[in-house]
């Protein structure tokens, strides 16, 4: 039997958490809904589905939203980890949008039909619980297929729980042919629970408390306080941090990249992992699509002969900066300082630019792939 409600208590008596009455009243919607999932499920018979019953209707999901930092991913994590029901999935969702658009792909390949009702008995047949974090959409492609692979997904028997920065009717805003869309919106009003977490705290800003986010010069300091912000942003336990989970990410252009850290959204890269390899805008933006915060170590200064790994340097911060990814870094140099001669200085300029506005309040307080519109 699930404990969503009781392990939300314990971890706020251990005093992990603040007490909140927003998260402790999603905490109890988690719970119900956990306790309905878990109920054995009394499917039709095999006479009853010949003669075409369908099956029963899968319990009602949850849609969480609200701004940045207010818990979301913790207390779906929560529930997610605590809920005993298989199999279950839980999926950035951008990355499962990039899945489902390859099956497409593939089953268009294999066969003349329409692929999502195939699509969809495939993704249903290895999860009854789909757990999505982030739910945005922002391109015509997904905006497009969306209503009806869910509605496929909901006949399967799949619940949904999500959560995002926006509400349902707020998705795909001003979207182009959003009319394909809308569907979709009243699909998932009417199959989860809307509900908001939105108390005033944000604790991801309020832990991160004020600490900096440009160290300068790279070395030992910089990289002691770096490890203490990594921790304290991803909760991990001081006694495992000489085991933090690595990541082999794979990128467009067919390489794989070493994530040295990856947890919780939050990755630990060096410049010369991602600046140094023939890597492409395309391989960054997979970054900036998986990560909400990037630990960046040793950027050095660059001469004219480091023309290459500047212009990298700027896709990568064009790629961190369009997606709102939080950006912590180690440098030999304040932005300004770090490129002062070469070819591109000129584009580079909009990149230090780029770099004192990820450093302010107000980005740090943007939702990761929100507009700050
Ligand atoms: N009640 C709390 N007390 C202390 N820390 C908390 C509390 N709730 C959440 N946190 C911490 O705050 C950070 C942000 O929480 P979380 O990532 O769940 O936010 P979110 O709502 O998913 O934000 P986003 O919309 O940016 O994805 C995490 O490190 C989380 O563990
Ligand atoms: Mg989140």
């Amino acid at each position: 039997m699930a404990t969503v409600r009781a392990a939300y208590d314990t971890l706020v008596a251990a005093g992990e958490l603040r007490p909140d009455a927003a998260q402790a009243a999603v905490a109890d919607r988690l719970q119900a809904l956990a306790e309905t999932l878990e109920a054995p499920v009394e499917r039709p018979g095999l006479f009853a589905r010949l003669r075409g019953a369908a099956s029963p209707e899968p319990p009602r999901g949850l849609y969480i939203w609200g701004g940045v930092g207010r818990g979301k991913s913790m207390i779906m994590d929560l529930f997610f980890g605590h809920v005993e029901v298989n199999p279950k999935r839980r999926v950035h969702f951008n990355e499962f949008m990039l899945e489902i658009h390859a099956a497409i792909h593939a089953a268009r390949e294999a066969s003349g039909e329409d692929p999502i009702p195939r699509v969809a008995a495939w993704v249903a047949g290895r999860a009854r619980l789909l757990a999505f974090d982030e739910m945005q959409v922002k391109d015509i492609a997904d905006a497009a297929i969306l209503s009806r692979l869910f509605a496929s997904l909901f006949e399967h028997g799949v619940t949904v729980v999500s959560t995002s920065n926006r509400a349902p009717v707020d998705l795909y805003k001003d979207g182009l042919n959003r009319q394909l869309f809308t569907p979709f919106i009243a699909l998932i009003e009417q199959k989860c629970d809307v509900v908001t977490l939105d108390g005033p705290t944000d604790y991801r800003l309020e832990r991160l408390g004020g600490a900096a986010t440009w160290h300068v010069p790279n070395g030992p300091a910089a990289t002691a306080a770096m490890s203490e912000t990594f921790f304290r942003m991803t909760d991990y336990p001081v006694e495992d941090r000489a085991r933090v989970p690595t990541e082999t990410l794979a990128v467009p252009s067919g390489r794989t990249l070493h994530v040295p850290k990856s947890l919780k959204g939050v990755a630990v890269f060096s410049f010369a992992r991602l600046c140094r390899q023939p890597l492409g805008s395309a391989d960054y933006l997979a970054i900036a699509r998986h990560f909400h915060t990037v630990f960046l170590v040793g950027i050095p200064v660059m001469g004219p002969e480091n023309r290459n790994e500047a212009a990298r340097f700027v896709a990568l911060i064009d790629a961190l900066y369009e997606h709102k990814v939080k950006l912590i870094a180690a440098a030999d140099a304040a932005p300004q300082g770090l490129y002062p001669a070469g070819d591109g200085v000129f584009e580079f300029e909009r990149t230090v630019s780029r770099l004192m506005e990820m450093q302010s309040a107000d980005y740090m307080a943007l939702g990761h792939g929100e507009s700050g519109a």
